[in-house]
């Protein structure tokens, strides 16, 4: 039997996260309670303090994802009409489901304290449920973010994940089926990001600080280094976080504004530059952007442009899909099951899952 109506549970780093998601691409509720004041007087995620958050936030988040969507607490349909829902009743919102017929999870990578709150949570449920368990990458997760909000996508697309651990570019033939192009040597662009923003004073999370001052700054002001932009697929910023943090010491009268904007526009411009000559390289219909730094502003704007040009398609999730929400593990956790079939209890949290690539 196809399975219908999935809890998804994300906990890998400093947001907890429940959703509802129903045929795999149907998202009836998805509640996401961010960490972040908890975090911030230490202008980063601090991997205790966000694992003893989660075990406090685990029961009401999926509580409120399971009414929201109309189940209660053992996973039935309670046939009330969905609290977020468009006015549908019920058996509408979410396709008429009786129950939730599986828990999905992400599995790693991720912090371990963290993680292990979400898979002890989901394999518990499943047990008391009776239903099936799926463990799911991450950065898996994220790359059905696209797939969730462009329906009608065609293939081979490549993606640009960026996240804050990590940047690749990948091939995607088909959901499920990846190939590795390039990825970062040494930092993620995400950590560039939270990096560079930490040191300029702009604090955590850094991209969106970054994004902010951006603003009202001037991104050609400063002419910080593209690193590995002639060639390849493959990334670097430590560099360039090293270059900033020269630049600020040397002029420490330089305007926020203008590093900030300087910084930005360097990490965009060989984002771009890459994904644009692997479309280009790969034949590919479209360019895809998932990952936390896919709500950046320029990013997004940069992008789209870029495929209007090339006459290909650009699938940029709506920004709460790209920073970690649970919706887009139930797309992934849904396919999964579909595809590769339940998880085995005995998998636990991985803190370096790997995603697996096909040649
Ligand atoms: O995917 P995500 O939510 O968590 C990970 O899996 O890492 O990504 C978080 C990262 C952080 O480094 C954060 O600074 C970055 O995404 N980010 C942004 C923006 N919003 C979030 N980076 C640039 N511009 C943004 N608007
Ligand atoms: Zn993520």
């Amino acid at each position: 039997m196809t399975p219908r109506a999935l809890l998804a549970l994300e906990t890998s780093c400093d947001e907890t996260a429940a959703a509802v998601v129903v045929d795999g691409s149907r998202v009836v509720s998805s509640v996401v309670s961010s960490q972040v004041a908890l975090h911030e007087p230490f202008g980063g995620v601090v991997p205790e303090i966000a694992g003893r958050a989660h075990i406090e936030l685990i029961g009401p988040v999926i509580e409120k994802a399971l009414s929201e969507a109309g189940f209660n607490a053992r996973g039935l349909a309670t046939g009330e009409r969905p609290r977020t829902g468009s006015g549908a009743q019920a058996s509408t919102e979410n396709g008429g489901s009786e129950r939730i017929d599986a828990v999905t999870v992400t599995l790693g990578p991720g912090l371990a304290g963290s993680l292990l709150v979400g898979v002890s949570t989901a394999k518990a449920l499943a047990l008391a449920w009776q239903v099936p368990f799926v463990g799911v990458n991450h950065l898996e997760a994220h790359l059905f973010a696209p797939i969730l909000e462009s329906p009608e996508m065609e293939y081979p697309v490549v993606v640009l994940l960026v996240s804050g651990g990590h940047t690749m570019l990948l091939l995607m033939r088909e959901p499920g089926v990846y190939r590795l192009l390039g990825q970062t040597l040494d930092d993620a662009a995400g950590e560039a990001f939270d990096k560079v923003s930490r040191f300029i004073g702009l604090g955590y999370p850094g991209g969106p600080a970054v994004q902010g001052a951006a603003v009202s700054g001037d991104p050609g002001s400063i002419s910080f280094p593209r690193s590995m932009i002639e060639s390849g697929f493959d990334f670097s910023f430590s560099g360039l976080k090293t270059s900033v943090v020269n630049y600020v010491r040397r002029s420490p009268d330089a305007r926020v504004e203008d590093v900030a904007a300087s910084f930005q526009e360097a990490v965009v411009e060989v984002l771009v530059t890459k994904a644009v000559r692997a479309a280009e390289a790969e034949s590919a219909t479209g360019i895809c952007l998932a990952g936390g730094v896919a709500a950046n502003g320029p990013l997004r704007e940069r992008i789209g442009a870029a495929c209007v040009q090339l006459g290909i398609r650009a699938h940029l999730p709506s920004v709460d899909m790209c920073t970690d929400n649970a919706a887009m593990v139930g797309a992934a956790g849904w396919w999964s099951l579909c595809n590769r079939g339940p998880t085995p209890l005995l998998a636990g949290a991985d803190p370096n899952l790997a995603l697996e690539f096909a040649g």
